[in-house]
């Protein structure tokens, strides 16, 4: 059985309704468990097995900033297939939707709603920025291991009878709180079990009720729900997860240095070009070490903190090779469009995924898309991150023709053609000069100082960063 941690919740308005089963579920068996009924303990990914998060190569078709990532499991093809279909319908939508929306952005992360040696259940959390503010849709899909299929979450219950059976007694505890929703079959196609065992259905923002409600969320006991074979097998698999705290681990260094063995080369001389891949880790990552690691030749990671804590043995990985882990946020939103404190939860929780995997805390940054703002300056002003940019990118390559010394060049850690391009662009690099360093080594004595942008070395000789 996996272990299981607090791993996050569902912050969700709670119908506080006295009505049967909203009140008999306050646990009592450990002080860390929220005591809100519709709170679904998250499973750790990096306890699941063979686990790898898969993100979507960005397709700048000018329709925005889109970022889609889903787990993939290699036992479960259907539910990857599953995924993917979701995901595409989710952005042909989006791209449909946002013809002539201005800056319009997309971002599909996921959570894992339970993991049995029988089911699996993925939580994908959508946000669409359409212009004027963030929306924010949920849909859980289940898979059962031992029929090989997958299914929407009207699949955890018998039939369709079972079906309006549950969409009405949810119609129902909604309208104690809110007269007049109304609710049909596919309003349920997010639900999962708390740990009591009970149906947590939730809903979109504003999709059932005025956006003034907040974010809806129901729990139905289990014995008040038809369920089908997959659902008493996910009901059993979130009943019998074992709970533990989040295991805070210290940080064993947060040292001032920013690159492991950095200073070995004065890029104020040697022609420096420091490499740098964005959105690991994923499906390719640990060919794309191998790689380096044959050529001996060292790299920048912008991991993202969704990812970086389904993986936290690529992120060993990286630091034990000799490659510097940065940090690209918890879940690769434009910071431009978020608060300041979202801005640092951002940073925050990628940060906490980064520590808890290597020991050490990242001390350089960058943002999405590049989108920096002077509040995103003031973030990681606090957070003691130094931003970095690029100025050089494009198709691996075709980075020997365009760099330059003490580029720093952008690559994406999403897809296989980089990963098989990476040999012979490390040989040409080299045959032309180059020296291939981590970020901070391109500034070298220099430094980096917290809250700055840095685009590119090319002027290291001047010994001054660039903002
Ligand atoms: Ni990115």
């Amino acid at each position: 059985m996996h272990k299981k941690r607090f791993f996050g919740g569902i912050a969700l308005l709670a119908l506080t309704s006295s009505g049967c089963g909203l009140a008999n579920t306050m646990p009592e068996r450990d002080t860390m468990v929220p005591a809100e009924p519709t709170m679904i303990d998250f499973v750790d990914p990096a306890t699941v097995s063979g686990l790898v998060p898969r993100t979507l190569p960005s397709k700048d078709k000018g329709s925005g900033f889109v970022h889609i990532s889903y787990p993939q499991l290699p036992d479960a093809p259907r539910l990857t297939s599953a995924l993917r279909a979701e995901t595409e319908r989710t952005l042909r939508a989006f791209e449909q939707a946002t013809e002539h929306a201005a800056g319009p952005e997309l971002n599909v992360d996921w959570q894992l709603a339970a993991v049995s040696p029988q089911v699996v259940g993925v939580r994908l959390r959508t946000g669409q920025y359409l212009g004027a503010g963030w929306g924010n849709s949920t849909k859980t899909l289940w898979y059962d291991r031992g029929t090989g299929r997958a299914t929407g979450s009207t699949g955890l219950l018998s039939g369709q009878t079972a079906v309006q059976d549950l969409t009405k007694q949810v119609e129902t505890r909604l309208a104690e709180r809110q007269p007049g929703i109304s609710l049909t079959p596919d309003h349920l196609d997010s639900m999962a079990f708390n740990h009591d065992g009970d149906l947590v259905v939730e809903f979109d923002d504003c999709q059932v009720g005025p956006c003034s409600l907040g974010r809806l969320a129901v729990a139905v006991p289990a014995d008040q729900a038809e369920l089908s074979e997959t659902g008493r097998r996910a009901r059993e698999a979130a009943r019998e997860a074992p709970r533990a705290a989040i295991p805070m681990t210290a940080p064993t260094a947060s040292p001032d240095a920013v690159s492991n063995r950095a200073g070995s080369v004065d890029c104020a001389t040697a022609k420096c070009v420091a490499l740098t891949f964005d959105d690991s880790p994923g499906p390719d990552t640990a060919e794309l070490l191998d790689k380096l690691h044959q050529a001996k030749a060292r790299a920048t990671f912008f991991t993202v903190g969704g990812n970086a804590a389904a993986r936290p043995d690529l992120l060993r990985r990286m630091s034990a090779e000799g490659h510097l882990v940065a940090n690209h946020t918890w879940d690769h939103r434009d910071l431009s469009k978020l608060s300041s404190s979202r801005i640092t939860d951002s940073f925050g929780r990628a940060e906490d995924a980064v520590t808890t995997a290597i020991g050490e805390t990242p001390r350089l940054a960058r943002a999405p898309y590049g989108a920096v703002t002077k509040d995103v300056q003031d973030v990681a002003r606090h957070l003691g991150l130094a931003l970095v940019g690029w100025d050089v990118e494009g198709k691996a390559q075709d980075i020997p023709k365009k760099v330059h010394p003490g580029a720093i060049v952008r690559l994406r850690d999403t897809g296989g053609a980089t990963v098989a391009a990476i040999p012979a662009v490390l040989k040409k690099l080299r045959g032309n000069g180059y020296t291939l360093v981590t970020v901070p080594e391109l500034y070298g004595t220099t430094g980096m100082q917290a809250g700055r942008l840095y685009r590119s070395g090319a002027d290291v000789t001047r010994r001054a960063p660039l903002t």
